[in-house]
């Protein structure tokens, strides 16, 4: 089966043609093209969705001409994009684009949730499985009992840990996007050395809150002159602790020996390290791209999951079921 996947949920377009083999196993990646935008949305510190739109739109034509479309469009068999959840501008280019295609050539569409796609950035895995998602907009504990069934155990109640990265690199003055600036200068910083909040850590559910987080490091920083380091690696072991301790949890309430992680937050190594029993995805599959689409796609596939055309929809707040 060779699924042709797009992906442009937020500041990423991204195009791929898969090859799989049984179970979900990648026989060949024909493409797996991103054109990132963190350029255009640094001078702005965070993703401009009416700007972010336009490139998907200057973006995907070409992607599609470097993915080699003419050439490969007899072997793909179905089209899948990113339907949400995500920016709306943005989710409608990638979903007009597929429709469009899935219409001229005369392919079965497969709309795929965002999350999905990073949690399947992972397979192989096992089930039942435990998941968590912590990317730029989202922070989410998920458990999946088989393929394609979400259980939400819990999520953030307010900024999702991405986010936290980046608006605590904003306070520091690092740049934009702040997660690899922040994990960077943590290197050199001692964790221990501010005493930040662990917020919601010890509550009994699998909520999680950042956002207090960065207000507590916005005090510190107005109180006293502070060590940019220091004050970096303490932050993100905030971070790393609470995610640490909700997952081992869950992992332990529910007797799960497999746990994955996806999205951009998993592409932090202190993370990583955090959780040495945790499958996360290569590094190239960690930030968003469209092979992680194609491989959900796959198992949507298998299941019969098509939608139609005239049914598919960008859906920003899509949730996971
Ligand atoms: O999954 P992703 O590419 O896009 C969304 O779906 O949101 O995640 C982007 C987020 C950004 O907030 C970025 O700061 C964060 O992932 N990120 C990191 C690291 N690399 C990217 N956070 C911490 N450490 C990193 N090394
Ligand atoms: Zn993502």
């Amino acid at each position: 089966m060779t699924i042709l996947a797009i992906e442009t949920s937020c500041d990423e377009t991204a195009v791929a043609i898969v090859k799989f083999g049984r179970k979900g196993k990648i026989k060949k990646i024909y493409a797996n093209l991103v054109a990132s935008q963190i350029k255009i949305h640094a001078p702005y510190g965070g993703v401009v969705p009416n700007l972010a739109s336009r490139e998907h739109e200057r973006n995907l034509p070409l992607l599609l001409r470097q993915a080699q479309i003419n050439k490969l469009i007899k072997k793909i068999n179905f089209i899948a994009v990113t339907n949400g959840p995500g920016l709306s501008p943005c989710l409608w280019r990638g979903t007009n684009t597929a429709r469009a295609l899935a219409r001229y050539y005369d392919k079965k569409l497969i709309a795929v949730n965002h999350l999905a796609g990073h949690i399947y950035s992972n397979w192989p895995f096992k089930f039942p499985a435990l998941a968590l998602i912590v990317s730029g907009g989202h922070t989410e504990l998920v458990l999946m009992p088989e393929h394609l069934k979400y259980h939400l155990l819990g999520e953030t109640r307010d900024d999702a840990a991405g986010e936290a990265f980046d608006k605590v690199a904003r306070l520091l003055e690092l740049g934009y996007p702040g997660g690899p600036l922040i994990e960077k200068l943590a290197r050199e910083g001692n964790p221990k050395k501010y005493d930040l909040p662990r917020p919601m850590k010890y509550e009994a559910n699998y909520d999680f809150s950042f956002s207090g987080l960065k207000t507590a490091v916005r005090y510190l920083m107005e109180k006293e002159k502070i060590n940019k380091a220091d004050l970096a690696a303490s932050f993100q072991e905030a971070v790393i602790d609470v995610l640490r301790y909700k997952l081992n949890r869950a992992q332990e309430e529910f007797e799960i020996r497999n746990v994955v992680m996806g999205g951009g937050v998993t592409a932090n190594q202190a993370l990583r390290q955090a959780l040495p029993q945790v499958k996360s995805p290569e590094p190239k599959l960690s930030l968003d791209n469209a092979q992680m689409i194609a491989l959900a796609a796959y198992w949507k596939a298998k299941k019969g999951k098509f939608i139609k055309p005239e049914n598919l929809e960008a859906v920003p707040n899509l949730m996971l079921n």
